[in-house]
């Protein structure tokens, strides 16, 4: 049975799927330690799993996604994880870039450019450049990324603006700041699903989910799927979404 573009069908109730979707993606350590592998393993068998999480967000109809690939603050681990890290996200680019592209995948990077090796950024940008036009699903690659930094940065071009004469302070409100967000023009996640049983945010997107629900799965990140994917979306449309009113607002 194929099924609908934007719907699925879980147990016979139909699954409208939320517009925005966030992942952090965690466990991949404890998940290779469980099996007494090297934590390199359960960052190889994390890249399977986002391979999953891409295909099975495009078939339900989840119009962005976005993924925790790499924090501002994983440069604290050994050197060794890093260049594995930094390893993975290249082969994932190299590999999967034209697939991606074939199945009208736009691809968006947020984070910090700066600081990154020469070949890394290259290969997220030609990932942009060749994807810009795509329309089906925005894969949203947070890389180098961290919340805190990015509303930062957001203040400091404002400030840079103001100084050129090009901005008034006294019209500086959330607006100002959004628009010089890494994320402008893309709407707010409206899920953020973390696995691993962490129940933190760690510095991901502290603007943006300002309403987001919040939904933590009890698996590590290699063991994801779409059934933990649709279990997700299910918990989220029990959610009562008030947006701090009082009534509830489908939101999307
Ligand atoms: C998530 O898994 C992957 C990244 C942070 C890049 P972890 O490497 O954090 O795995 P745990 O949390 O140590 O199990
Ligand atoms: C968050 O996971 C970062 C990514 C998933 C890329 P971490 O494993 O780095 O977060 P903490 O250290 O447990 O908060
Ligand atoms: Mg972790």
């Amino acid at each position: 049975m194929s099924l609908p573009d934007s719907v699925s069908i879980l147990g016979g109730v139909s699954l409208d799927p939320p517009l925005h979707v966030a992942v952090i993606m965690d466990g991949n350590g404890r998940w290779a330690s469980a099996r007494g592998l090297p934590r390199r393993e359960g960052h190889r068998q994390g890249v399977e799993a986002l391979r999953r999480a891409v295909r099975a967000a495009g078939d339900l109809g989840i119009k962005v996604l976005t993924i925790y690939s790499f924090s501002a603050e994983n440069w604290s681990r050994p050197l060794e994880e890093v260049n594995d890290l930094m390893g993975l996200l290249k082969r994932f680019v190299r590999k999967d870039l034209a697939e991606l592209h074939e199945n009208g995948v736009r691809v968006r990077v947020i984070g910090d450019r700066k600081g990154l090796d020469a070949d890394v950024l290259a290969l997220l940008d030609e990932a942009e450049q060749l994807t810009a036009d795509n329309k089906r699903t925005t894969l949203v690659v947070a890389f180098n990324y961290g919340g805190r930094q990015e509303i930062a940065r957001a203040a400091r071009k404002a400030a840079e603006d103001a100084v050129a004469g090009k901005l008034d302070p006294a019209s500086i409100d959330a607006g100002t700041i959004e628009a010089n967000l890494d994320t402008a023009g893309l709407p707010d996640p409206d899920l953020v699903i973390r696995t691993s049983g962490e129940q933190r945010i760690s510095n991901f997107l502290l603007w943006q989910a300002a309403y987001a629900e919040f939904v933590f799965l009890p698996i590590y990140w290699p063991d994801f799927d779409r059934a933990a994917l649709e279990a997700a979306i299910v918990e989220y449309r029990r959610r009562e979404r008030r947006f701090g009113g009082v009534t509830a607002r489908t939101g999307s």
